[in-house]
């Protein structure tokens, strides 16, 4: 028995040309996982087989998910690659614009929140008729820390993280029934392109040494801490589990 092994089962991970949507789905890859990438990265139907060294196929669509068109589009094509069958939704790509209140515009509230949680919320939408007719599906949905602790001049991220949270609960609560367990993941401070000390740096030196006293692990989080997490939350392993929220964090949250 192998509560975590993807063999036979189709996934789509969004954002997941770099950072942590990458190593999330080299991970689903080599557990099994056949999967289409979908990111705004015009190069993703070309390089995402690249990315993934698993046994099953994996293939790429560019799409923006900040509009509906697009991100309907992409799902369709997503979707007859993967020849009609979905088991898994990772719902990644995040953007994070930080700006403070008097900075930042509607626009920009409007583009974080459509790219960070009406496009989970979308394709979850798109996902469910197809999960629910299997009786079988895994929605991961990436949170963060900052969907339980606020931010700090960066209130629209925080906002979008929290609305993921919450539409991760709530999601759950409509689908469980259905053979389909909704859960999120709450990474801490991770190496990223998004994040990263050198630009908490540009903040202040200040705010990058409160952040770091404040890891009981004593370093940042790496792509490849993920893993373990994402594997759990696709598998077998996870099957009574959903509507819960695991935190990635190296202990940040609790401390
Ligand atoms: N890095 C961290 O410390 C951290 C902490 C907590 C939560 N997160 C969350 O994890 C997720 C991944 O973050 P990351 O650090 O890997 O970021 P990243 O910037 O390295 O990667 C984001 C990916 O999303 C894609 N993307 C961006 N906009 C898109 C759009 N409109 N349509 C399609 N794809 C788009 C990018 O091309 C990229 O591949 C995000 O949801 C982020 O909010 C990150």
């Amino acid at each position: 028995m192998n509560l975590f092994d993807l063999t036979n089962k189709k996934g789509i991970v969004t954002g997941g040309m770099q950072g942590l949507g990458r190593a999330m789905a080299q991970a689903l890859s080599a557990y099994g996982c056949e999967l289409v990438i979908m990111d705004i990265n015009p190069d993703t139907p070309k390089m995402a087989k690249e990315i993934c060294a698993g046994p099953a196929p994996v293939h790429g669509v560019a799409c923006d998910l900040s509009d509906e068109n697009s991100l309907k589009e992409g799902f369709e094509k997503a979707l007859n690659l993967l020849g009609g069958e979905l088991h898994i939704l990772l719902n990644n790509a995040g953007i994070n614009l930080r700006k403070k209140l008097e900075d930042c515009s509607k626009v920009d509230w409007d583009r974080m929140f459509s790219i960070n949680s009406t496009a989970p919320f979308l394709l979850t939408k798109l996902a469910a008729p197809i999960m629910r007719a299997q009786h079988y599906g895994k929605i991961i949905n990436m949170a963060s820390m900052l969907a339980f602790l606020g931010a700090v001049n960066n209130s629209s991220y925080a906002a979008t993280k929290g609305s993921v949270l919450l539409q991760t609960r709530s999601f759950s609560n409509e689908l469980a029934k259905d053979g389909i367990c909704v859960n999120a993941i709450a990474p801490g401070y991770f190496h990223t392109e998004l994040n990263s000390p050198e630009k908490m740096l540009l903040i202040g030196e200040d705010f990058l040494k409160s952040i770091n006293m404040r890891i009981p692990a004593g370093r940042w989080g790496e792509p490849e801490d993920l893993q373990g997490t994402v594997v759990f939350l696709a598998s077998p392993a996870s099957d009574y589990v959903t509507g819960a929220c695991i935190n990635v964090d190296g202990g940040y949250l609790h401390r």
